[in-house]
């Protein structure tokens, strides 16, 4: 194509194109395949075609048979797919098996004595400590016991943690699932506040924390937080009863908080009294929910996606297998946190039930310096490494060379989480991968489960910026907004959507089954008594395209999501935030272009009348630290603009696309039909400056940004 070099997100409409409201043009440039080493797909999981005939749409859905296959099963499942009650799917009906025997025990016999976790404290000079398989189960079978006696938790019951990348983390997961104890991980960044709402809302009386650990340089006092979460959940009427704490240093109490008697307990303590002790895995059925995962949507709070064991389960291992190519030889490390969903499926379920050795690393990647993550895999001969854009672009803009300072070798290299640009996958490629590596560009959700969109690493050429084709057993589809499918190679944009359940799909929402039917499914289904899945495809909120070779270019969120740093920010919960400030009258957050974080949230408030402008920035303060308190430094937002209103429509609805044009200096649209459309140029001379700037096309989702609400 003789189109110039584009900028992802930008976009170059066929002048002879006639497009309805509907459509929307997209004209990428084609950036060439990148094929993987012979060497590589010599020794890849998934190099037989054969295998992914099975997965054609005829073969659905026994496909998902060989997936669930890999598991070691109490009872086999005696049917697949049970679509009864739609879109509440069951998979693997009429199966038992245990998340933990899967994750731990059943690797004993061969590889007992392998690394299962290598824990990298951020320090550089403390040891990394290396925890076996035996070891693992050893430390999971105690803290079940603690779990199941100390605590007085039983199978069903859920337990929210709040913890950071610490070896306890996973360890806390495993001991859970082992009883079957629903675990609700809370990322160690979020605040006390936002723990406590995730607790309250999944009705966990037991919080698991840790006393504190290192982030780039600096001791964070952890247990802080524990304090507002039990205020913040007993204000939602969920009573706390019992905090567990680990400390990061066992043996030493290292928080200035308080522990408070009778309530909180060290566990490191509690344990010594369990010393031994083994607990039979409780044989769950397969749709027994595994864990909870809150996310961010459209509306309101955070919802609690709900995993289920079996499906779950089956679908990570299967996807880590195929797509991250491990094996039990591997070295694995993913740089997520754990505390998202790409750290549940892809540094502990799928890598442990594969028996890998799976990296965790504590702090942040530039500290001490760019260098450190190269060290790391040097080290300890990392050879499949798996991290986001926003970090490649990061390290790339820190350390442009600093990757060939060392001899390390991938073979392969997972990205996740947002688009990526074509020249930081270069860069990816070409530098960290060392031109050695197959580069899997992954596209999936926290409700998802696992990959979605990737290619096969050993069967499909690579293509920079794509997610590639649908995963094995995926048959997605794009829709405009009036229904009509997008085609292949159309140049056209529309939301995509996937036609078929899956086994990682989430169960439900938390409590809110109602939610889960609209937020997802409501959007293209034509039939709401229909029984028949076909008439129930699964609606993402992400904007897609498909190129003439049937590779996915996913082009963002079209809700009002914002991904910071492939992150997930629910702009109605910042703004809820905001609104907390007595002198705030309206709150409007929309998300601004970053060079390294993507995305980053930016925040117009009007005040209420008398109160006085003067104290800018006295509000301005208080803004972020609302924020901060209420969800977390990493929404933390880049600019606080106070506006003498905001652009709303007739029926006094808040134009938050005008705001995100206007901040990302792009074309604000027709505004005569607003209320007030005088105030978009005091606004845009407020952002702006007076003098108006080059006008930018800007990326999809800030196009459509504002859409749904
Ligand atoms: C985005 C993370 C482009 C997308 C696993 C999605 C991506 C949201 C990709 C989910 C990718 C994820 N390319 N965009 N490879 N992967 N996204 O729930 O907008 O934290 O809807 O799950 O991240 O974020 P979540």
């Amino acid at each position: 194509m003789a189109t110039p070099r584009q900028k992802l997100g930008t976009k170059e409409p066929k002048a002879s194109q006639t497009l309805s409201e509907a459509q929307i043009a997209v004209h990428w440039k084609e950036e060439q395949y990148y094929y993987p080493s012979k060497k590589f797909i010599a020794q890849a999981n998934l190099k037989d075609p054969a295998l992914v005939k099975k997965f054609s749409e005829k073969n659905f859905p026994a496909c998902f048979d060989h997936y669930a296959s890999a598991l070691d099963w109490d009872k086999k499942w005696h049917k697949t797919l049970d679509t009864s009650n739609p879109p509440f799917w069951k998979w693997f009906v009429g199966g038992k098996l245990n998340a933990c025997y899967n994750c731990v025990d059943r690797h004993l016999a061969k590889y007992k004595n392998k690394a299962a976790i290598i824990f990298v404290p951020e320090p550089e000079g403390e040891t990394t400590t290396v925890i076996t398989y035996q070891e693992l189960y050893k430390r999971v079978n105690e803290l079940a016991a603690v779990l199941g006696d100390f605590a007085g938790l039983k199978t069903g019951d859920r337990v929210t943690i709040h913890m950071p990348m610490i070896p306890e983390l996973p360890i806390t997961m495993l001991a859970c699932a082992r009883l079957g104890i629903v675990h609700s991980v809370v990322f160690g960044g979020f605040s006390g506040e936002a723990c406590g709402l995730r607790a309250a809302d999944s009705g966990s009386r037991v919080l698991i924390y840790a006393d504190g650990y290192w982030r780039n340089g600096k001791w964070v006092d952890h247990k802080a937080a524990a304090e507002i979460a039990v205020k913040t959940a007993e204000k939602e009427g969920q009573r706390i009863d019992k905090v567990l704490v680990w400390q990061r240093y066992p043996g030493k109490y290292s928080s200035e908080t308080p522990m408070v008697k009778e309530r909180d307990h060290f566990i490191n303590d509690v344990v010594k009294a369990y010393h031994g002790q083994t607990v039979q895995p409780v044989s769950q059925d397969a749709e027994a929910p595994l864990f909870l995962m809150y996310t961010s949507g459209t509306t309101g709070r955070p919802k609690g996606c709900q995993h289920r064991t079996g499906g779950y389960l089956a679908y990570v291992t299967g996807t880590a297998k195929y797509y991250q190519d491990i094996h039990p030889e591997d070295v694995y490390w993913c740089m997520a946190d754990i505390g998202w969903i790409t750290g549940h499926s892809y540094i502990v379920y799928g890598p442990l039930a594969l028996a890998a050795t799976s990296v965790l690393y504590e702090g942040v990647p530039q500290y001490p310096d760019v260098g450190r993550p190269w060290r790391i895999a040097e080290r300890l001969d990392v050879n499949i490494f798996h991290t986001s854009p926003t970090a490649i672009r990061m390290l790339r803009k820190a350390g442009l060379d600093e990757p060939r300072k060392y001899n390390y070798h991938f073979k392969h290299m997972t990205t996740v989480g947002e688009p990526i640009e074509p020249e930081v996958w270069q860069w990816y490629y070409d530098v960290v991968g060392k031109g050695e590596a197959a580069i899997v560009d992954t596209w999936w959700q926290t409700e998802t489960g696992g990959f979605l969109c990737t290619t096969k690493p050993a069967l499909d050429p690579m293509k920079p910026g794509s997610a590639g084709p649908p995963a094995l057993g995926i048959y997605p589809v794009i829709w405009d907004e009036e229904g009509r499918e997008v085609k292949a190679g159309s140049n056209l944009a529309g939301n995509i959507c996937i036609r078929n359940p899956w086994p990682g799909i989430m169960q439900t929402i938390w409590g809110d089954p109602q939610r889960f039917v609209s937020q997802y499914y409501k959007k293209y289904n034509k039939n709401a008594q229909s029984k028949d899945w076909r008439d129930w495809p699964y609606y993402a909120a992400d904007g897609a395209m498909i190129a003439k070779d049937g590779y996915y270019r996913i082009l963002g969120r079209v809700d009002d999501v914002i991904n910071v740093a492939g992150h997930r920010l629910g702009t109605k919960e910042v703004e809820s935030a905001c609104l907390t400030i007595p002198e705030i009258a309206e709150a409007a957050v929309v998300p601004a272009v970053d060079e390294v974080k993507g995305r980053v949230p930016v925040v117009f408030i009007s005040l209420k009348p008398g109160a006085s402008a003067e104290e800018t920035r006295a509000i301005q303060d208080k803004v972020t630290t609302a924020i901060e308190t209420m969800i977390g430094k990493i929404a933390r937002p880049k600019e606080i603009h106070m506006v003498p209103d905001m652009p709303k429509t007739r029926s006094g609805k808040i134009m938050r696309r005008v705001l995100a044009a206007i901040e990302n200096h792009m074309d604000t649209g027709d505004i005569t039909t607003l209320a007030n459309p005088d105030v978009v140029e005091q606004i845009r001379v407020l952002v702006q400056g007076h003098e108006e700037g080059k006008l930018q096309e800007g990326p999809e989702d800030i196009k459509r940004f504002g859409q749904e609400s």
